[in-house]
């Protein structure tokens, strides 16, 4: 081989991170001939293009390390932070998740994330709505509680981009390729929604709270509450209105809806869950008890 490539292999600093051509850097530093810098045992001045490049490249990595451990002192810390947030175990500064599968959790609410709305969704609000239920089940995971969580109607377009994530089939996670009416007595089901006109006070273990799996940007108002309706289910919206006044309707994200009720299973009221996640926006106002006169904005 002309080039010596089978010296110029890339390895992984102890960091994890991939180190261009560290073999080159012992070279570098074990030859003690003045003025004759060695890159690979070869003279600078002597390396093809090839080699050049892979110096350059080299001679860059070096120069961005101190940078590259900044940021990962970062990360690191924001990580930690994190885990001590979320009741997670590190160690080895590595985060363990708590070994809280649902099925071992003391919480017996159950969440069915109704993924039956792909025909009303394009592919883009799809992967949205997706990135949604990944994010609701990385939530769950993490808590040291879980709900029991179930996916239905996991067919077709949802089950293709689910799919196309790693490890789901591994999910803790009930996946039901049949739809909520086909699993669950009638009488457990309440489809949430903000148009319904009961509002939940709390939450039972013997129900199934249903989230539509929909992002449409209100494109379909009031189409869940319909659903419900036909079917003959009951419904129920968040009790965002006994709390806050929103100048826009109060229909939230597939996520958030799920994150209020998981902080609620874990023992917060209704009205710390809804502020802990709602958007922090300016037209939200927070109701004091003595109502209307004073109304506060909440974390804007
Ligand atoms: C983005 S919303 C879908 C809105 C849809 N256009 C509609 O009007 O039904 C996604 C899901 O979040 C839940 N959701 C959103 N806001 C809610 C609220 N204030 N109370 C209860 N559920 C809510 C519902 O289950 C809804 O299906």
């Amino acid at each position: 081989m002309s080039e010596n490539t089978e010296n110029i292999a890339n390895t992984h600093s102890e960091s994890g991170e991939i180190a261009p051509a560290q073999t080159e850097a012992k070279e570098v530093e074990l030859t003690n001939l003045p003025h004759v810098e060695l890159f690979n045992g070869i003279e600078i001045s002597k390396l093809t293009k090839r080699q050049t490049k892979k110096y350059k490249k080299y001679l860059k990595w070096e120069e961005n390390k101190k940078e590259r451990r900044a940021k990962q002192k970062e990360k690191l810390k924001a990580k930690k932070e994190y885990a001590r947030l979320h009741n997670i175990k590190i160690t080895d500064n590595k985060p363990l998740l708590l070994k809280n599968t649902m099925d071992k959790s003391p919480c017996k609410i159950s969440i069915c994330i109704d993924l039956s709305w792909s025909d009303l969704m394009t592919d883009k609000d799809m992967n949205k709505a997706i990135k949604q239920v990944i994010r609701i089940y990385a939530e769950n995971r993490r808590a040291k509680a879980p709900m029991q969580l179930h996916l239905t109607t996991f067919v077709g377009k949802n089950k293709e981009v689910i799919r196309k994530h790693g490890g789901s089939e591994k999910w803790d996670v009930n996946f039901h390729e049949s739809h909520y009416m086909d699993i669950f007595p009638k009488d457990r089901l309440i489809y949430l929604t903000s148009d319904s006109t009961n509002v939940i006070q709390k939450l039972e273990d013997d129900k199934v709270y249903i989230i539509g799996g929909l992002v449409d940007h209100n494109a379909h108002k009031g189409i869940c509450y319909k659903k419900a309706v036909e079917e003959g289910i009951s419904h129920g919206q968040l009790p965002i209105g006994e709390y806050f006044k929103l100048k826009q309707r109060k229909v939230l994200t597939i996520n958030q809806v799920f994150e209020i009720l998981l902080r609620v299973s874990e023992g917060k009221s209704f009205k710390e869950a809804i502020e802990i996640n709602l958007p922090k926006r300016k037209d939200v106002l927070l109701i004091n008890k003595t109502e209307k006169a004073s109304q506060e904005p909440i974390s804007t």
